[in-house]
């Protein structure tokens, strides 16, 4: 690409920051730079077509900038967050940082957040609190708020009247501008805010430090539209874009080549992949039988919503090779009443004709789940009916929260007569279900032989290696540790409630790997 090229595909992505905002008067707190974020503006999904960046570069000018510099990114909430921090510390690397786990030595500390639910904001205020000090002692120290909690107004204002140990502020939708964002922060010293309400365009080739060279993620769609009225997603992601399949076949190819193992495709809603293409019938399912070709051992995805779960997809799954035979799918409630107030457009019924779908196709596949507890006026029965989808469909695992309401989102004016006590109660009755499931589902391996991908010590003692199989179940197991990161047959002598010991039986060879 010859320089005017590279300069007018850079201005048309710098120019979303102006023109998609409504700037907010923000200038009572501080008279820095800054675009703010508006949830009102979030909401607005527009037919404006997604542009394809293939061509991130760096601009000569900031290379070198972290000479000498260390940074240390601590990250909150899911995949896609994680996967964000390994594109912002490919981007550090790239301008000279090094990378640094100790907060002492950081000259620049990005806090990368989570805004699904209040007890993950308020850790990271209660962090911010804490590196305070460290910018008394070293004022030459960046600290930076990205990730969900930006795109939020209220934080944003939140950050600007409490925490003035913040040096920049940006969002979910410009992290690739992370070089501008830092170069500003330097040379102004008053604190920088750039959060785009309206989503950016794809920006392929990002640099990436992954995190292990055993399992990758890959995005294959950004946002969600999807609006269940408890949720904050829809407006600190923006609106679903999808990436093309041909960028995602190459990354997932060029992983293989490079050894990794398994593959999670990322997407908040990944069942609406390729709804976006104008011009081409391409959805998951394609792009799964795509994928089941490429020479690696497997392949996962995260998140499956069930309304747009369809019988082609499940055909394609049920051909397994490197599919696993794992789906989470989040159910949230086993009650239709709650699940239409919660706008997930499903019914309970619905969502047992789909599961008894997908394990006619696929007789042993592992189900499991997320699930609300407590949302607004949850009756004691409606709750009972949770209880009982969850054991009729006997899930494997679930990740079980207390609803917890999020500025801006429909449920959040909902009136709510459940004391607290209520909604913890429920939590601990509904875990002792979740318990029970994970322990029986795992009690089955008891004296056979699992396929494990080992990615290394345990963490919790390192004498043991730990892996997980193709149904996600932790098997920990004596090796020696040249068997890291690779698949191994383990003899299963033990099953706990969340974990299985075993012994290792012998390396999987690469070509005895397809099932
Ligand atoms: N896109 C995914 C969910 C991502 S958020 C999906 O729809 O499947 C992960 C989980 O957090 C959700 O499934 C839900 O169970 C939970 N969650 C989201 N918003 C919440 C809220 N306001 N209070 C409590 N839990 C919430
Ligand atoms: Fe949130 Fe629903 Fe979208 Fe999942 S599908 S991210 S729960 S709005
Ligand atoms: Fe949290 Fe944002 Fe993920 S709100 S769950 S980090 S998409």
């Amino acid at each position: 690409m010859n320089e005017e090229q590279r300069l007018a595909s850079q201005q048309a992505i710098n120019s979303k920051s102006s023109s998609a905002n409504t700037e907010k008067d923000y200038s009572k707190y501080f008279q820095s730079t800054y675009t703010a974020p508006s949830l009102k503006d979030a909401k607005k999904r527009g037919k404006e077509e997604i542009q394809y960046h293939k061509d991130f570069n760096i601009d000569e000018q900031f290379m070198g900038m972290g000479t000498g510099r260390k940074f240390l990114i601590r990250t909150y909430g899911c995949q896609m967050n994680e996967h964000d921090t390994e594109v912002m510390a490919g981007i550090f690397l790239q301008l000279g940082y090094e990378p640094t786990e100790n907060v002492e030595e950081a000259n620049v500390i990005l806090m990368n957040t989570c805004a699904i639910r209040e007890n993950a904001e308020n850790r990271v205020f209660g962090e911010l609190g804490h590196l305070k000090p460290l910018k008394l002692k070293n004022p030459d120290l960046l600290i930076g708020v990205c990730g969900c909690m930006s795109q939020e107004e209220a934080v944003v204002k939140k950050i600007l009247k409490t925490y003035n140990q913040v040096d920049m502020i940006f969002g979910t939708h410009n992290i690739h501008r992370l070089p501008e964002i830092l170069n500003e922060a330097y040379l102004s010293k008053e604190m920088v805010i750039e959060v785009w309400s309206k989503e950016g365009d794809v920006i392929e080739n990002l640099p990436k430090v992954r995190k292990g060279n055993t399992k990758a993620w890959v995005n294959i769609m950004y946002g969600c539209d999807k609006f269940c009225t408890y949720c904050i997603v829809p407006y600190t992601r923006g609106k679903e874009r999808s990436r093309l399949p041909e960028d995602i076949i190459q990354e997932v190819r060029s992983l293989a080549s490079q050894g990794y193992q398994e593959i999670t495709l990322l997407g908040q809603n990944v069942n609406a992949y390729g709804k976006d293409f104008e011009n081409r019938q391409y959805r998951l399912s394609h792009l799964m039988d795509d994928l089941r070709k490429i020479d690696i051992p497997r392949i996962r995805f995260t998140t499956s919503h069930p309304r747009d779960f369809d019988d082609a997809l499940i055909d394609v799954l049920a051909q397994k090779g490197n599919l696993v035979e794992h789906i989470h799918l989040p159910v949230q409630s086993g009650s239709s009443d709650m699940l239409k107030i919660m706008a997930r457009k499903y019914t309970r019924e619905s969502y047992l004709e789909l599961v008894r779908k997908i394990r006619a196709k696929m007789p042993d596949v592992a189900l499991t789940t997320d699930i609300i507890v407590g949302f607004p006026n949850e009756t004691e029965e409606q709750f009972e009916e949770t209880l009982s989808l969850y054991k009729e469909v006997g899930f494997e695992m679930a990740y079980t929260y207390i609803y917890s309401a999020r500025a801006g989102t429909p449920a959040a004016k909902m009136q709510d007569n459940v004391p607290l006590e209520v909604k913890k109660d429920r939590l601990q009755r509904l875990n002792a279900v979740v318990n029970e499931y994970c322990g029986k589902a795992l009690k089955k391996y008891d004296g056979e032989i699992v396929e494990v991908l080992v990615e290394g010590e345990s963490k919790r003692n390192p004498d043991v290696l730990a892996g997980y199989t193709r149904k996600n179940k932790l098997v920990n197991f004596k090796a020696p540790k040249e068997v890291t990161g690779k698949l191994a047959k383990v003899k299963v002598t033990e099953a706990k409630t969340w974990s299985l010991s075993g012994e290792l039986v012998e390396v999987i060879a690469s070509e005895e790997v397809k099932v």
